[in-house]
């Protein structure tokens, strides 16, 4: 690992620039495509970027409105100084095995002129973005922010890519407008220029702060607002304290936004160095049956799915699958009092499951459990039983935990995305740290790249995933073509892929309605080919197939299923448009896997292996594709498989049929 420090005390006034004339200082990427120019216009101090020699964004301004009045306005300069750091990391899963780590870094001290308050601004530039915190520098012991005045404004309108603002969920389908077209949306948003310049504005390193979502204040200008508290402030917080780090990626194509590392790299390293118990896990579970409504979380009306019969039949399957792990989900009380404080106590099975059984049964079998904790948005009882509950499963050797947050936050008025939830969140992140236990988080604040710290937490929920096409009008295909490129910047996605059995007709007469959405007319809107591929397409160190195990045995398909790894050695995008199609190669050892999914058009695609693959070099491809009657609504089971030798000068083409996709495996010969 290299690492390069400079450190340098100096100012730098520009001369009057077309934008930002007065007194500015500069801020280069290390290649110099990215340059930040910030300084004091108006009495305010404001930032803008310059990408590719042609100014992107300018006039935005910075700054703080605290209880007792404002900060950043009518500042001084106090200071600044600057680094450069170049280094190689190796995260514990992830896309690649090593991360290259590379910023210019400049660091701004504010005074303010008419009080001894001081501001620091820490900028950082990347080759594919521009990121500032904010550093509190009074010595205080109490602040509460009302507003983070923080903006984002852009030269021209852009499309824009965006789901609605909403303080406690990120369930929802996006929407593509311009961006003068939108008002108050989530982060991470995503943006095209019309010259083909693309941004994504999210947020990195989240703790004790609020999170972040975007209103607009004109037509081409976001500006930051705080989740709220219930009493309406933003943060409470004291002197000394960061801001997560505010983040605009900006790149060339949509791909390199997927290939980014920058989140992650805005975070420290590992809190603690012996992680050799974190392993990415591929997994089934006991859970679509739940959400189709044939079994129930619950006892109550003896249609129970987590008994200990069926966790064996999971178990079984697991390991003669090449699978990891198994989720369990619904094998604790309290089901049939969800929403009502204290439902849960996470500790007490059902009677029908035997939780010594099942787990000394997966010790057998070399498979690991995963456990779940539904808290149904109640965080007193959850905080209160929260040792105990990760005593248990230490006990148990249960490793693996999926947490939820299905229901309003208790203590009522509490947003999932407020500071309450992200320090609820994190003590959690914590605590199962201490414990070696791993997270999958359901209903979660977006992440931020805090598993570059705590590598535990594995995978997020925090978008509309399979669950939806259960019991509701479900996902269109072009949603799993979005969502790569907006939620999925953020961090894994715990989308839950892999339904073999897509058209769901076959369960309506065994199925019990149980979700008010649901109107009968259920479906997986994609084919087979692209259900397989969204494994591969949407990173997760944990990746779920969904389907019931009945669905997958001697099913010719589950065998590319059983080839995918959840942590990769290398990732390139090899094409791709927002909304519209993506093929993605990564690797494994000296295996490559290509994927392909597309939104609700047929199209062709042709794969130049010299790309990836070995010069010289012979590959065993094995493959599944759409069949030429493939359609997401008719005949979205139908495929096809097969093997081929291929070389590196070599193209491989193939055709994605309406909501198809493809799975291609590369195997050295
Ligand atoms: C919602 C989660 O997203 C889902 O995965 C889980 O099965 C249910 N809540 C029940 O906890
Ligand atoms: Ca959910």
């Amino acid at each position: 690992m290299k690492a390069l420090f400079c450190y340098t005390l100096f100012f730098v006034l520009i001369a009057s620039t077309n934008f930002l004339a007065q007194e500015m200082v500069e801020l280069s990427s290390p290649s110099g495509k990215i340059v930040l120019r910030a300084g004091i216009e108006d009495n305010k101090f404001v930032y803008g970027i310059i990408y590719n020699d042609t100014v992107r964004m300018e006039h935005c301004e910075l700054g703080y409105v605290y209880a007792d009045g404002d900060s950043c306005t009518k500042l001084d300069i106090h200071i600044f100084q600057e680094r450069t750091v170049d280094e190689i990391w190796k995260p514990k899963w992830g896309q690649y095995s090593s991360i290259k780590n590379n910023f210019n870094e400049m660091s701004v001290v504010l005074n303010q002129v008419d009080s001894d308050r001081q501001i620091q601004i820490i900028f950082r530039a990347y080759d594919d973005a521009i990121a500032f915190r904010y550093k509190n520098l009074d010595s205080v012991d109490s602040i509460t922010i009302m507003s983070e005045e923080t903006q984002f404004g852009f030269k021209e309108d852009l499309e824009t890519w965006w789901i609605w603002a909403d303080y406690d969920t990120y369930e929802k389908l996006y929407n593509k407008t311009k961006l003068s077209e939108c008002e108050h949306v989530a982060a991470p948003v995503t943006l095209k220029s019309k010259s083909g310049v693309y941004y994504c504005i999210c947020e990195a390193d989240i703790d004790n702060y609020s999170s972040m979502n975007l209103f607009k204040i004109d037509s081409l200008t976001f500006k930051s607002n705080l989740c709220p508290w219930s009493d309406g402030t933003k943060v409470k917080t004291k002197g000394g304290f960061e801001s997560p780090w505010r983040v605009i990626l900006i790149t060339d194509n949509p791909g390199d936004l997927i290939e980014s590392s920058t989140l992650y790299n805005l975070n420290d390293p590992p809190a603690i160095k012996e992680l050799d118990w974190v392993k990415p896990v591929k997994y089934v579970g006991i859970w679509w049956e739940m959400h189709l409504g044939l079994s129930d979380w619950g006892m109550a009306d003896g249609r129970h799915g987590a008994t200990t019969e069926n966790s064996i039949k999971y178990i079984d399957f697991a390991a003669e699958n090449n699978f990891d792990a198994v989720l369990i989900e619904g094998w604790n009380t309290g089901w049939e009092d969800w929403g009502k404080q204290g439902a849960f106590d996470f500790v007490t099975p059902y009677s029908d499951f035997d939780i010594d059984s099942v787990v000394r049964y997966a010790k057998k079998r070399n498979i690991e459990i995963i456990g779940h904790h539904e808290t149904g948005g109640d965080i007193i009882s959850y905080e209160r039983n929260l040792e105990k509950a990760f005593e248990y499963y230490k006990k148990h050797n249960i490793r693996y935990v999926k947490t939820g947050y299905a229901g309003g936050i208790i203590p009522s008025g509490e947003s999932h995305h407020g500071q309450f939830m992200v320090n609820h969140y994190n003590k959690v992140m914590r605590t199962a740290m201490d414990y070696g236990i791993m997270l999958i988080v359901h209903e979660p604040v977006v992440p931020s790249g805090l598993a570059r710290t705590y590598p535990n937490l594995l995978s997020f929920e925090g978008v509309r995933g399979m669950e939806w096409n259960a019991w509701s009008e479900g996902n269109p295909p072009s949603h799993t073509c979005i969502i790569p490129f907006t939620r999925g910047i953020a961090g894994p996605i715990d989308y839950t892929p892999g339904i073999f059995d897509i058209d769901l007709s076959n369960y309506i007469i065994k199925k019990k309605k149980w979700n008010s959405l649901d109107n009968g007319e259920n479906a997986v809107h994609s084919t087979i080919a692209n259900q397989i591929a969204l494994m591969i397409i949407l990173y997760s160190p944990v990746i779920m197939a969904a389907d019931l195990v009945e669905n997958y045995n001697n099913h010719p398909a589950l065998n590319i299923v059983k080839m995918i790894p959840a942590t990769w050695d290398d990732t390139k995008v090899l094409k791709s448009e927002i909304g519209e199609y993506i093929v993605i190669a990564r690797r494994s050892g000296d295996k490559w896997f290509v994927a392909g999914i597309t939104n609700e058009q047929e199209r062709g695609v042709e794969i130049n292996l010299n790309d990836f693959l070995n010069k010289n070099q012979e590959y065993d491809c094995s493959y599944i594709t759409d069949h030429l009657l493939s359609h997401y609504e008719k005949f979205p089971e139908k495929y096809l498989m097969g093997n081929k030798v291929f070389t590196a000068n070599e193209s491989a083409n193939t055709q994605m049929k309406e909501g198809g996709g493809f799975v291609m495996i590369f195997e050295p010969k």
